[in-house]
């Protein structure tokens, strides 16, 4: 029985959780205990190759040629949001990091892909893989070896977080698959993927201490996700499980704390569960500033500091020099900085970066074709060409408009409304949605304002679009080339004309089209009060007095929601002048086409909501902390597994639209559900542990050695690996020089780390990914058109505190008129189990468990019970 462990016998007043179990269970285990040493790389799993060539370079190197390649040069001191220092003797270019997981990022001529959410909505791995593919060419094209991105965290635990969008679900099986094969897609153009934020990174709000006083909240540290072992296993870490077996090269650490230990430095989630239990091969690589100490974040595992600096321009690091200092003094041991110059060559060399990778070709701190070559320190440290416009794009596009099609969710479509003939009488658009930012496409900085159609929400995550194809134009265009007649207004206050063209469509069976949005996005910005994080679940721009005037008048309104997540539907869900409503996310640049396309049915809704739309937000259990609890903000995260559908599930609410729902202009058919059992050896705990850590060279002891070369120009603000004096307590203004009595018990000792019963292999224990049972059933097409449908397979693990279902399995799948195609589910030992806090391991408890197939999240026909 391991109830145990995760259900001890206290009691917690405050209770609020409908099941009080729940709540006590996700009160344990909210700790980082302290791990040490940090697990040196050992070639693993399809490393070895990589990791032979990584020690080869290693081996030559001095000490401050390794620092140099650990550490950023510094905040908007090279060409990328982030470089490393080059290593010119043995051909080591500056490795370049760049945002973003849609676009590549501060740079211009390239493409706009739909963001993450849309991916999920297709349920489709191999869009996810070809938009990996694609986004990872233009990376490597524009000379980025580190592409920052994809996101599983925040993986949306409420859904008014700010970043949910760059990410995929919050349901951890279909976020894992898309992850995977999305890091695949990446890494296959040779560009390392850097998957992020690892992990807890929920919230927007007090992620960073700067940014949050400049907001007026008083905090002394980022805020803290407070995670038991059993929730951390079975939602949060399972996409990263998938992404590092999925060969991921980079993990970024995020800026909250993880059970008040920052994620960055956090031994226990870095040492134990990512490098231990899941085997991580590549580089753990900071978010930006998220680096809040040197010898500390090294021994609990962090790899490179970016951008390099302590925070933006101060001169200084705690890597750089710092770390030369200390691996001179003994705190960071020659093994832990050997370790770390390895992962991030290895990394390198996995995914070919070494041969494939183009020079870089532009900067993003300007669109000049010269400048500055060190753009903090201005021209006179030297200026000449630092973009040359490459257009990365090739026929993209054309993959975009599918995907935006692809991604569009049909939620609802009565009186056969959708889709249209392009032949009405009147086709009248409305809606700020539809049209432009009169300032342009690109008209506010990092998209950070909601002006004009929705494609990209805010942040980092963006990139500069090359066009945007808004719904007006393409709408325009379609009816014009039918010589129909089409007037939109994109004002939603034109509150009498809005009223006199709805009542025009009325009267002549035309039909209205509104469309409306939500926005949200990074911390950094502040959009209308919403600071990254939305401050409610309403459309925006005025949408719902538009709405409420236009349908007043037009009794066909066809409704099409841009945004990052759930909005408040049900008003228009129970309104019969709204004839249909599509959430079509953040389709990218052929915003238009995409949308086009499916509403004249050239292409027919495949797509289903990767979140459930709630009546509102209180149905969701879980919310962002908008003000400060503690100086240090607690997000405790009592609601253990129950997100998303999982509550709405638990506590018997009904949503607007429920995870998985998604229309078609065809009908489909479940039938002749078979299960078969697969013979598969037993599960055993991973009983291969770590021999001593080795070392690569060796190291000079002289600081002499390692002095401000004389023959070098300084740039002010670029962090250096060098020191300023010989004598190491000078030599790099190093307070507390000395004192080692913070370097926590055995984390110097290489001599051997003991086995991970969950490990054993990048993504953990090998064993955990044998089929078990193959599950099929037949889809028929009842309809009159060919069309697309995703059934899902949902699993009950049966247990007391279990969901009542978990989505385990999903597959798209064209089939045409009358046609009939065999769906199949393959169903993984880990598929089956919970996480055992007590063993430390994944384990198939003795409940029944039985798995449905069906449409949707509560459109399941077909059922068994697993033997
Ligand atoms: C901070 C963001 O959290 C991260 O996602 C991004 O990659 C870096 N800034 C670099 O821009």
């Amino acid at each position: 029985m391991y109830a145990p462990a995760r259900f001890p016998n206290i009691t917690y007043p405050d209770a609020v959780s409908p099941n009080p179990n729940v709540l006590l269970g996700t009160q344990s285990n909210q700790e980082s205990p302290l791990k040490y040493p940090s697990p040196w790389s050992t070639g693993q799993g399809d490393w070895a190759e990589s990791y032979k060539k990584a020690i080869a370079l290693v081996k030559q190197m001095t000490l401050d040629e390794k620092v140099n390649l650990t550490t950023g040069t510094g905040w908007r001191t090279e060409f990328c949001v982030g470089n490393t220092g080059e290593i010119p003797r043995l051909g080591i270019r500056s490795l370049c990091f760049q945002d973003s997981p849609t676009a590549v990022r501060y740079t211009d001529f390239v493409s706009v892909f739909p963001q993450g959410v849309n991916v999920a909505a297709t349920f489709d791995r191999k869009l996810a893989y070809m938009r990996g593919k694609l986004l990872g060419e233009e990376h490597r094209d524009k000379g980025v070896n580190v592409a920052l991105g994809p996101v599983a965290g925040p993986l949306g635990r409420s859904p008014e977080g700010g970043r949910n969008w760059e990410g995929f679900s919050p349901d951890p099986y279909l976020t894992g698959v898309l992850f995977a094969d999305t890091i695949k897609g990446m890494q296959s153009a040779g560009v390392l993927a850097s998957a992020k934020h690892f992990i807890g990174n929920e919230q927007e709000h007090f992620r960073q201490i700067v940014e949050s006083i400049d907001y007026g909240f008083n905090i002394s540290q980022p805020g803290s996700s407070n995670i038991d072992d059993q929730t951390l296993h079975e939602l949060y870490l399972w996409p990263f499980a998938d992404g590092v077996r999925a060969g991921a090269a980079s993990i970024m650490c995020s800026y909250n704390l993880l059970n008040n230990s920052q994620a960055c430095q956090n031994s226990y989630m870095q040492n134990y569960i990512l490098k231990g239990e899941l085997g991580f091969q590549g580089h753990i690589l900071s978010d930006w500033q998220a680096t809040a100490s040197g010898v500390s974040a090294i021994l609990a595992g962090l790899d490179v500091s970016m951008p390099g600096d302590t925070s933006f321009n101060t001169g200084y690091s705690y890597f750089g020099p710092n770390l030369t200092i200390a691996v001179l003094n003994g705190t960071v041991p020659q093994w832990r900085l050997d370790d770390m110059a390895v992962r991030t060559l290895a990394s390198w060399f996995y995914v070919d970066g070494d041969t494939a990778g183009v020079d870089l070709n532009f900067q993003s701190w300007t669109s000049d074709v010269y400048g500055p070559l060190h753009a903090y320190a201005g021209p006179e440290y030297g200026y000449g060409l630092v973009n040359q416009h490459v257009d990365v794009r090739e026929e993209h596009g054309e993959f975009i408009r599918r995907l935006g099609a692809a991604s569009t969710v049909l939620l609802k479509n009565e009186r056969n409304t959708l889709p249209l003939s392009g032949h009405e009488r009147l086709t009248a658009v409305f809606g700020e949605d539809a049209g432009d930012n009169p300032a342009g496409p690109n008209g506010c900085r990092n998209r950070g304002c909601d002006i004009g159609t929705l494609a990209e929400a805010w942040g980092s995550g963006q990139g500069e679009f090359p066009y945007l194809v808004t719904p007006r134009t393409a709408l325009q265009n379609e009816v014009v080339s039918h010589y129909g007649a089409f007037e939109a207004i994109t004002n939603n206050s034109a509150f009498a004309e809005i009223a006199a063209l709805g009542k025009l469509a009325t009267e002549v069976h035309g039909v209205c089209i509104a469309f409306v949005n939500a926005d949200s996005g990074e911390g950094f910005i502040n959009v209308d009060g919403n600071i990254g994080d939305r401050k409610n679940l309403t459309l925006w721009q005025g949408a719902p007095g538009m709405l409420a005037n236009l349908t007043a008048n037009c009794n066909n309104t066809v409704l099409v929601v841009h945004g990052v997540g759930p909005v408040e539907l049900e008003v228009y869900k129970q309104n019969p002048n709204v004839t249909a409503i599509l959430w079509a996310g953040l389709p990218g640049e052929q915003s238009g086409n995409s949308i086009a396309d499916v509403l004249y049915g050239r292409t027919n809704p495949g797509a289903k909501l990767p979140f459930t739309i709630g009546k509102e937000r209180s149905d969701y259990g879980t919310d962002v902390l908008y003000t400060p609890n503690q100086l240090i903000p607690q997000f405790n995260f009592r609601e253990g597994v129950f997100i998303d559908y999982r509550t709405f599930d638990y506590r018997n609410i009904t949503p607007t639209y429920e995870f998985g729902h998604g229309l078609s202009y065809t009908t489909f058919e479940y039938s002749n559900l078979e299960v078969q059992s697969i013979e598969a050896g037993d599960y055993a705990p991973n009983t291969k542990g770590w021999s001593p850590a080795p070392t690569f060279g060796s190291i000079n002891n002289s600081s002499s050695a390692y002095l401000f070369p004389s023959n070098m120009t300084r740039v002010p603000l670029y962090i250096y690996p060098w020191l300023n004096s010989t004598n190491l307590s000078r030599a790099y203004g190093a307070d507390g020089y000395g004192d080692s009595s913070f370097v926590p018990e055995g984390a110097l000792d290489g001599s051997s780390i003991e086995a991970h019963p969950a490990g054993g292999a990048p993504g953990g224990n090998p064993l955990l990914w044998d089929v078990l049972y193959r599950v099929t059933a037949d889809i028929t097409n009842s309809g009159p058109v060919g069309g697309i449908e995703v059934p899902q397979l949902y699993l009950s693990l049966g247990g007391p505190y279990d969901p009542k279902i978990v989505l385990r399995g999903f597959e798209r799948l064209s089939i045409q008129p009358g046609e009939t195609v065999q769906a199949t589910f393959d169903l993984k030992r880990r598929d089956l189990s919970n996480w055992d806090t007590v063993s430390q391991n994944w384990r198939i408890t003795d409940y029944t468990k039985t798995l449905y197939v069906g449409s949707s999240s509560r459109k399941l026909p077909l059922s068994a019970v697993l033997r």
